[in-house]
């Protein structure tokens, strides 16, 4: 279903760009060819005229929106509303639904965690900061790191860290959330993600400046995890290693931009315990992060968690929207095909072409975010996407149901009196299949960034939880020396409550 020729040309874009794009479609006639070039030299005239200079601390777009209006334009629209059948969000304007009150099984996992209180759909950039300000999760004890991804805090890293951001963001987490948040409206750098967090100001060229993915991507790059959809890191491997890898100076204008995106989009853990960490190190699948966390331990020694289930008492690890780490797992990255190729399309924007920066979900856009590649029917390529959309969220539901029998039988076997201790089996059991569920669930596509890994994940977590519900039911079997098991109290699978 694919324009191959289309495929390579994206690939290949650059400086030659509007010359293939013509040559593709096999009609390249002088005077388009003319056109095109003239259009393409515009364009970087158009990016490099400036009737403002803009530096490293300008975080309002505003100002830079005088350089670049139509960039400034896309931006601002994240403020619109929309909604997709999976996507962008359902609710008022004030604030979105809760994904915990349409998936009650999601609350009943999250019992005794922040989540369990508050936890609603994504929307447009435009609200990040906003939404983070008045989410009911700030009514427990929150980190200053929490801003890292909701924020255009690099300044305040700067100015925290005497010019060194990356010191000035490791003494963030010990700050309580409100402590550190008004530090950032006293700095007049309160804005959601910024021009300058993706674009440096001097060239415009793009780049990360989150400390947490430098490091992150830094860790991965050393451990041998094989990465295919990033190549830029199986050449620093080739190399001598003796610098940690550094995305802004090593990755290709492509890998870029997904990199930008990757700054936030991944999952993390954030507390005042310690330093907001990408948890990379031994690879960025599931099981791999799993491992990884699994060998985590807090500064007093004690091993990760990031709560305990009140229920059950198991330890459990809480998953955040991983789309990048999803994504790499895909055909698409496979392929070199970036977030910014779906969720920033190009767009024509009087004589030249203009990446989209009305970030938002590539269904409302499905000509200019997929047709670009897929000479396919727009209406074929919405039912692939829906196709693919409705089995991940059947089979999430069916994890669901599964973890609440497992959390079921937990409960009825410690009613029963058994011990924690014999219980021990099946609470590790649920910390695994409730870290595979929450990895799908948390992640934004509904299954669409990497279709086949994300069904494997869900395939693993329902096994998972019902091994550990025959677990807990069995040890219910065994006579613990506790109270004697009330006759009638059989787990059920039913939900609870
Ligand atoms: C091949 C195209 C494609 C690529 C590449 C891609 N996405 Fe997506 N993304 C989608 C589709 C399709 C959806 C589902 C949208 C929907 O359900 O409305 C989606 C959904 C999302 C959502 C939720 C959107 C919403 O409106 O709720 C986020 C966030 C997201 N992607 C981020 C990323 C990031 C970050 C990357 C790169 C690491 C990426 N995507 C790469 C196509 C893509
Ligand atoms: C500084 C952190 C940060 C960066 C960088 C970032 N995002 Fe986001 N993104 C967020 C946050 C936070 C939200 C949710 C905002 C809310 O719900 O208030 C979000 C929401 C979204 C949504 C949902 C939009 C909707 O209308 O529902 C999409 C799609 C998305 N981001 C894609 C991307 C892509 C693609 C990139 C890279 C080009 C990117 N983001 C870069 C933090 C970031
Ligand atoms: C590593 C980046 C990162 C960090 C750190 C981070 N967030 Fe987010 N946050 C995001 C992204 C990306 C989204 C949008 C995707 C989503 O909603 O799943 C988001 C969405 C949200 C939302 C809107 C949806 C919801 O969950 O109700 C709230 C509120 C929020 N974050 C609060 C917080 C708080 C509080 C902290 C600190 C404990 C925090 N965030 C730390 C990246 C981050
Ligand atoms: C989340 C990251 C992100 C943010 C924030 C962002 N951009 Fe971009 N911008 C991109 C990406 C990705 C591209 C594509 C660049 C490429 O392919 O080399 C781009 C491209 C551009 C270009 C080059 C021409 C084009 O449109 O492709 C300009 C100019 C630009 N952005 C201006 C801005 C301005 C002004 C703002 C703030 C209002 C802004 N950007 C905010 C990610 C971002
Ligand atoms: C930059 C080019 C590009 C863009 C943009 C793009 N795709 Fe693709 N798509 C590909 C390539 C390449 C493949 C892999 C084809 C192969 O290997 O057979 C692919 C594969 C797919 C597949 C098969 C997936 C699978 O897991 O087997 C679907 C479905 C798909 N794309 C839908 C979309 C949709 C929907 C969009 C827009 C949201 C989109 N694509 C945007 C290039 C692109």
């Amino acid at each position: 279903m694919v324009n191959q020729e289309n495929v390579t040309w994206w690939k290949t874009r650059g400086a030659v760009l509007a010359a293939i794009a013509v040559s593709a479609i096999g009609s390249a006639s002088v005077t388009a060819l003319l056109t095109n070039i003239t259009e393409k030299k515009t364009e970087q005239r158009n990016q490099y005229v400036r009737t403002v200079d803009v530096g490293e601390d300008d975080t309002d777009p505003e100002k830079w929106g005088k350089n670049w209006p139509a960039q400034y334009d896309g931006y601002r629209r994240t403020a619109i509303k929309t909604a997709t059948r999976f996507g962008g969000h359902a609710g008022s304007e004030a604030l979105p639904d809760e994904k915990i009150d349409r998936d009650p099984w999601l609350r009943r996992m999250f019992l005794g965690y922040a989540f369990s209180i508050d936890y609603r759909d994504r929307r447009g950039h435009a609200y990040m900061l906003h939404d983070q300000e008045a989410t009911q999760r700030l009514t427990k004890p929150q980190s200053g790191s929490c801003l890292h991804c909701h924020a255009s805090v690099m300044p305040l890293y700067r100015s925290l860290g005497g010019g060194d951001a990356v010191k000035g963001f490791e003494q963030t987490f010990k700050f309580s959330y409100q402590e550190l948040n008004k530090q950032l409206h006293d700095s007049g750098h309160a804005h959601p993600v910024s021009c300058v967090d993706c674009h440096d100001s001097k060239t415009m060229a793009l780049r990360v400046t989150r400390p947490g993915f430098l490091k992150g991507i830094a860790a991965l790059a050393a451990s041998d995890a094989p990465v295919p959809a990033i190549p830029s890191i199986a050449e620093y491997r080739k190399g001598s290693k003796d610098k940690p890898y550094d995305p802004n100076e090593r990755a290709s204008r492509n890998e870029m931009r997904s990199f930008v995106c990757g700054q936030c989009h991944v999952e993390y853990y954030c507390s005042t315990k310690m330093p907001l960490t990408f948890p990379w190190g031994k690879g960025v699948k599931v099981e791999q992060i799993e491992a990884f966390w699994n060998e985590t331990k807090f500064p007093d020694g004690s091993p990760f968690g990031d709560y305990v289930h009140k229920e059950t008492g198991a330890s459990i690890l809480k998953a955040q929207h991983p789309e990048f780490e999803l994504w790499t797992e895909g055909v698409h990255a496979q392929a070199g095909v970036s977030c910014a190729d779906c969720h920033m399309p190009y767009q024509r924007e009087g004589a030249s072409k203009i990446s989209d920066h009305w970030v938002r979900s590539p269904l409302l856009n499905v000509n200019r975010a997929c047709q670009s590649c897929h000479r396919t029917d727009e209406s074929e390529l919405r039912r692939r996407v829906d196709t693919i959309q409705q089995r991940n969220h059947d089979l999430m539901q069916r994890g669901g149901a599964a973890i609440t029998a497992l959390m079921d039988a937990i409960v009825a076997a410690k009613s029963r009196g058994v011990t924690q201790e014999l219980l021990r089996p099946a609470l590790e059991l649920q910390r695994k299949a409730q870290w595979r569920l929450d990895f799908v669930a948390a992640e934004n596509s509904m299954g669409f960034h990497a279709p086949q890994e994300a069904a494997r994940i869900l395939g693993e977590a329902a096994d998972y939880a019902r091994q550990g519900q025959l677990a807990a039911v069995l040890s219910g079997a065994i006579p613990s020396g506790a109270p004697s098991a009330t006759p009638g109290a059989a787990p059920s699978a039913t939900p609870a409550k």
